[in-house]
């Protein structure tokens, strides 16, 4: 049984990226099938594992998607590339952004990845979805194509402006066209837990919506080789393997993807993160 988690928020810059290519590395580092999906016109998923420009790869998710409209076969032979990390990539590039008006005319637009992904993903044990960061038919494509969402948050000032809208976008996507979407969490990012301020935010992202959201426990600190890491094609389990937030992503993906029954704790402990 394979599983499609959607890293989604509308919010720029919060972190979906790096969290959708370390948890893409580190479970395929732990033996696990992965399918990273791109779903971003930026295509910073496909940079993220060397793939710089269109040249290096014959097809991606614009052409992906083409086919399902036109109600062609997909060559996924040709379409995913298998990274040096063991990690199976659909890429994607600034063509991505023309599908969006196309989708407009398209009966059923709401599901077209869902059906290119159902083609592909009993091949894996997980797929992983990097979605860009608006609120629009390309989103809903995305929680429509999903058993779950991970939610990333970036720990500054405005970083949970916008959460009630994805929210209802989410419940919205749960009502009418997957009942069985489930938020897997909110992944606090980008901490620095020797300021007061990065403590606060995290603490009040757990009051807020804590009572009815999970949040996870493990959070992801702000650290130079993670950011250094975006642009050198590797991803941070090879580019800084013992790095703080490569730790943190390996906790998290230990306690959150590995280990089932301590998923449905939903631990209320303070904030941890490895230094
Ligand atoms: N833990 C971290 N420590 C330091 N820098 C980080 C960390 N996580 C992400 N960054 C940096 O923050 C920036 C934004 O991260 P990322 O690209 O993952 O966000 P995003 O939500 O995918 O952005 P977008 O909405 O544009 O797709 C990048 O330059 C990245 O290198
Ligand atoms: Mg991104």
């Amino acid at each position: 049984m394979s599983e499609v988690i959607a890293i989604a928020n509308q919010k720029g810059g919060v972190g979906k990226t790096m969290t959708a290519v370390s948890m893409s590395a580190c479970l395929a580092l732990h033996g696990k099938k992965v399918l990273l999906v791109d779903f971003d016109h930026q295509g910073h998923a496909t940079k993220g594992y060397g793939y710089l420009d269109r040249s290096k790869y014959p097809l991606s998710m614009t052409d992906a998607i083409q086919s399902v409209i036109n109600g062609a076969d997909i060559n996924f032979e040709k379409l995913i590339l298998h990274t040096s990390e063991n990690v199976d990539l659909i890429p994607a590039n600034i063509t991505l952004a023309g599908i969006a008006p196309v989708l407009q005319n398209v009966m059923c637009r709401e599901t077209v990845l869902k059906r290119m992904i159902d083609g592909i993903k009993e091949e894996y044990d997980y797929v992983l979805i990097d979605t860009n960061p608006t609120l629009g038919d390309l989103q809903i494509n995305a929680l429509a194509a999903s058993d779950s969402v991970v939610i990333p948050v970036q720990s500054e000032p405005y970083g949970v402006e916008g959460m009630s809208d994805l929210l209802r976008s989410i419940n919205e996507t749960k009502r009418n066209l997957n009942p069985n979407l489930k938020v897997k969490g909110i992944l606090i990012t980008m901490t620095d837990y020797r300021t007061n301020l990065s403590r606060k935010i995290a603490s009040d992202v757990r009051s807020c919506f804590g009572t009815h959201i999970n949040v996870f426990k493990q959070t992801i600190p702000r650290c130079v080789a993670a950011a250094e890491s975006t642009g050198v094609g590797q991803s941070i389990f090879v580019y800084d393997p013992k790095g703080a937030a490569t730790k943190a992503y390996d906790t998290l993906a230990k306690e959150v993807f590995l280990d089932v029954n301590k998923e449905k704790e939903r631990p209320r402990h303070k904030d941890t993160h490895v230094r």
